[in-house]
């Protein structure tokens, strides 16, 4: 359709908006529960990193050259390397971190890896399903690629297997198609902040062994749990074969815009041809820095952040609990966010953020983005598939990046004005 300039532009111009997380970054506010930005970070790390390499360049300009350059399209050898060892010993990912180092693909950050997936795996028409609600970020690359995504519904432990296997088959029988993907975040998801239990990652692998499906395991939480971390869904995976799983360095180290993945095989081919054609490779400067962090100090990093993680998140929930109108919440034992449902139906998050919450230097994100624009749901008794409409009364709250005494003040400031609102 040609605008006023008359440029011929796309089609999913006009249908897909700016993502709603981006748009609300333009908003410096005191209370900030919007984006899943990291609040607790090593800089003294990355600093002392950042000298140390600066001395290696200096003593070395061969590997400054080098390190300043294009770099291979899946990443260095050494820094996969480094990353295979990690998944291997900590995560349990049956690849073997000396000779299968090249089984782990570097992105930029592992939204790309996302997009290349759905990119590569993707025609329009195909089926995808995914939770309900869902990361932004997943749904809307699937619906601008003209996948035909399937949402189903979930409770305080995430995604329900009985209803992915009816939307399995209802979709065989509505749509004449097997689902291509199942897209989950099982560790602390985004948005609700649930955790997949162990009976239901099983069930989950069986059901896409059964039906040929690919499961994409995205791990952006899994090393930001406050108890103990349960197993990726892909050490089930021992043939690498059924599960595309996901890391990111955004939440666990620094947002450097480096993702990892193992992929099967002839997934992280195409994935590597996509990248290839996307941004030719990901700046090798990064992967140095990150390379050390990975092999030294994450560790370390990681035993300070995460137990302040979880004192914001007790912050969050308790004031929540006190000052809130009626509602639920989620119970997260991760990750960045709670997700809130209002007991009216009638409340409109976005709507409210707009008029009361940011003139009150209070920011969280909407519920509405994190449903399909264009969609559609099984039902609640799994018997069909209906269009997808957003829940408008709802919100994600982060609490990863506001102290604990601003988080406590802010919901409190929150809570009061929406109860002020919904009586
Ligand atoms: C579930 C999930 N997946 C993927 C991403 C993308 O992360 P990045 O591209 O920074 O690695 C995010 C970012 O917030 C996320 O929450």
């Amino acid at each position: 359709m040609a605008n006023e300039r008359g440029y011929n532009f796309a089609t999913w111009t006009n249908f897909i908006e700016e993502s709603q997380i981006r748009t609300l970054l333009k908003y410096k506010v005191k209370y900030y529960f919007g984006g899943g930005k990291p609040g607790i970070m090593p800089t003294d790390i990355f600093a002392d990193i950042m000298i140390d390499i600066s001395n290696r360049y200096k003593k070395d300009s061969k590997l400054a050259l080098d390190d300043f350059n294009y770099g291979p399209t899946g990443g260095q050898p050494w820094f996969r390397k480094t990353l295979a060892k990690r998944l291997s010993d900590v995560r349990k990912i049956p690849i073997n971190g000396e000779d299968q180092w090249d089984h782990v693909t570097i992105t930029n950050g592992s939204q790309q890896a996302l997009y290349a997936i759905l990119d590569t795996l993707i025609d329009p028409g195909d089926v995808i399903i995914t939770p309900s609600p869902a990361y932004l970020g997943f749904l809307v690359p699937a619906v601008k690629l003209g996948a035909r995504v399937l949402t189903v519904d979930t409770d305080n432990d995430g995604i329900i297997p009985e209803q992915v296997e009816r939307a399995v088959h209802l979709s065989k029988i509505k749509f004449g198609k097997v689902p291509d993907l199942l897209y989950v975040v099982p560790d602390s998801d985004n948005p609700k902040g649930t955790t997949l239990p162990m009976s239901r990652r099983l069930a989950l692998f069986d059901i896409c062994e059964n039906h040929n499906i690919l499961l994409l395991e995205d791990s952006a939480y899994a090393e930001i749990q406050f108890e103990n971390n349960l197993k990726a869904i892909k050490t089930l995976d021992k043939d690498n074969n059924r599960v595309a799983y996901l890391g990111t360095s955004s939440k666990e180290a620094a947002v450097l815009r480096v993702g990892y993945s193992v992929l099967p095989e002839n997934v992280r081919e195409q994935v590597l041809k996509d990248k290839g054609y996307l941004d030719l490779c990901t700046a090798t400067l990064v992967q140095r820095i990150l390379d050390e962090y990975y092999s030294k100090y994450i560790d370390q990093a990681l035993n300070v952040s995460v137990p302040k993680y979880k004192e914001r998140y007790e912050a969050m929930a308790t004031a929540m609990d006190e000052f809130f109108p009626p509602g639920a919440r989620t119970d997260p034992t991760g990750g960045f966010f709670i997700w809130w449902k209002s007991e009216d139906p009638n409340f409109n998050s976005s709507e409210f953020m707009e008029r009361v919450a940011i003139p009150s230097d209070i920011l969280y994100v909407p519920g509405g983005p994190f449903y399909p624009i264009v969609g559609h749901r099984l039902t609640e008794d799994g018997n069909d598939i209906i269009a997808s409409v957003p829940e408008d009364n709802t919100m994600r709250l982060g609490f990863s990046y506001a102290t604990s005494d601003v988080i406590a003040e802010g919901i409190e400031k929150l809570g009061k004005l929406m109860t002020k609102e919904i009586g």
